[in-house]
């Protein structure tokens, strides 16, 4: 039986990961808004923090694997909300819970997306990866909440490859699912916003394989990701959209 951490267990993708790794015989502590082991709001420090003392006290001997899950989508107001949970929450936990994970030979599975890719390497993901949250928050505000979506995302693939090798050498892997989209409560948000809506309808209409996904199909990846299938790898960031990455950047990869 392994050890596993998490956030955003509650719902979605999340709770997805969660019922497949309870059902293989794994413990899960799950850190969300409510139904969780641990109960934290993640966008401020104090909430991460009792996050990570709430893992610490419950997995005292180490953890094999760290999913930083929790996350809200590009209809949520204000943008600098997307900024503070996808981002800075997500890299603040799994990097309190770095030597949880090295005293296992740990495994961490952050939750990218393929809208990373749609945005470039911009004054906004420079700030999130420089650490400047406030900074940040607020360019974020000034801009839409697309950008601030697609460039946490980004940011997170950018950060996780450039400490995968340094987390290497201390025996933690660490990879990225990039999903499409995939029908939770999020979605399902983004897909009945009076802005944003229409758009990602048509977005999930246009999918190679001709529908949106469903999560037990991002937690299966994730699932191989934190197993002893995917032992050589590390700074990967497998897209599981359906083919959508692929059509949009045949060439850029
Ligand atoms: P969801 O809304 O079903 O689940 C998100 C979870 O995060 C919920 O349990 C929620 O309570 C938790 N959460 C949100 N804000 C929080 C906060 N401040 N503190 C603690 N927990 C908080 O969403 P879904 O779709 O399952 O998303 C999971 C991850 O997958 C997110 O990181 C999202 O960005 C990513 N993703 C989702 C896609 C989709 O189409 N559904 C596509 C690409 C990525």
């Amino acid at each position: 039986m392994a050890v596993y951490a998490m956030t955003g267990g509650a719902t979605g993708i999340g709770a997805a990961i969660r019922e497949q790794l309870c059902d293989a015989g794994h413990r899960v502590v799950s850190v969300d808004l409510r139904d969780a082991d641990i109960c934290a709001d993640l966008s401020d420090y104090n909430g991460r923090q009792r996050a990570i003392d709430g893992i610490r006290q419950l997995c005292p001997e180490g953890i094999d694997g760290f999913i930083p899950c929790a996350g809200v989508g590009p209809s949520v107001k204000p943008p600098s909300l997307i900024a503070r949970i996808n981002y800075f929450a997500a890299v603040a936990v799994t990097e309190g819970v770095l030597d949880l994970l090295e005293a296992r030979g740990g495994r961490v599975v952050m939750i990218a997306s393929n809208s990373a890719p749609m945005v470039p390497l911009n004054d906004y993901v420079e700030l999130l990866l420089d650490g400047e949250e406030e900074a940040a928050c607020e360019l974020a505000d000034s801009r839409d909440t697309h950008s601030a979506y697609a460039g946490s995302k980004h940011a997170i693939c950018c950060w996780l490859r450039r400490r995968s090798g340094e987390l290497a050498r201390r025996g933690i892997r660490i990879n990225a699912v990039a999903p499409g989209i995939v029908q939770t409560p999020l979605s399902e948000k983004v897909l009945t916003d009076a802005e944003l809506g229409q758009a990602m309808r048509d977005f999930g209409d246009s999918v190679p394989l001709g529908c949106i996904g469903q999560p037990k199909q991002i937690a299966d990846v994730v699932s191989f990701l934190l197993g002893p299938g995917a032992d050589y790898m590390t700074g990967a960031i497998i897209f599981v959209d359906g083919g959508h990455d692929a059509m949009l950047r045949p060439d850029d990869f």
